[in-house]
């Protein structure tokens, strides 16, 4: 199977949608309640805000044999808003491809820093993408209070040759 990390398109959004919400209460559910978990991820959306916010933001699915397994983005505001990746395809290196796009892009735009708040599940993957943690936070989402975490990297301008510290190119064998 080979992993494509490609630009968001009109037809994913069903995709991103069901992706979004098999990681939030397949993955995520482990560190948040499930009341905060159905807030987070309700069983019906609005898909025309839905697609519209997709749209929006500078979004990139990852696909395997053509199936949505992954999507991320950032924001013309440097805030990486969305990395979900479906559970059955965790662990195996999506959330870093789509990271590594996504920060490739944003350095193209000109972007010199990202800034991502990163769920108590998603921090650990953050860390290892080389984002440090600038703070603690509550964010209300739909009548819940969940904590997550202010990170941001610094991002490697195109023909810088440094990288972020912290940042680890490949995957360790
Ligand atoms: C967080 C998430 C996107 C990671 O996706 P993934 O495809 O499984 O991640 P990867 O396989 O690319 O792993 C990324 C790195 O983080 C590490 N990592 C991931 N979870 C970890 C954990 N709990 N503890 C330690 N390291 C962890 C991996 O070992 C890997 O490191 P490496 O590339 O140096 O080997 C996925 O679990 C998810 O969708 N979670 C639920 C939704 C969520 O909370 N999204 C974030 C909202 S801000």
């Amino acid at each position: 199977m080979t992993l494509v990390i490609r630009r968001y398109e009109a037809a994913d959004a069903g995709a991103t949608w069901k992706v979004f919400r098999a990681a939030v209460h397949g993955t995520a559910g482990r560190d948040y309640a499930r009341e905060q978990i159905e807030a987070w991820a309700p069983p019906t959306v609005d898909e025309a805000r839905w697609a519209g916010r997709r749209a929006a933001a500078h979004t990139y699915v990852a696909c395997w044999d053509d199936a949505v397994v992954g999507f991320s983005d950032f924001t013309d505001d440097g805030l990486l808003d969305m990395l979900f990746v479906d559970p059955r395809a965790g662990g195996r290196g999506v959330a870093r491809a789509l990271v590594t796009r996504v920060l490739r892009e944003a350095a193209a735009a000109g972007h010199r820093r990202l800034h991502v708040h990163a769920s108590i599940t998603a921090k650990p993957a953050f860390e290892r993408f080389g984002f440090a943690v600038d703070g603690t936070r509550l964010a209300e989402v739909g009548g819940q209070q969940l904590r997550n975490f202010d990170m941001s990297i610094a991002v490697r301008q195109p023909g810088s040759d440094s990288w972020p510290a912290g940042w680890v190119r490949s995957r360790p064998s």
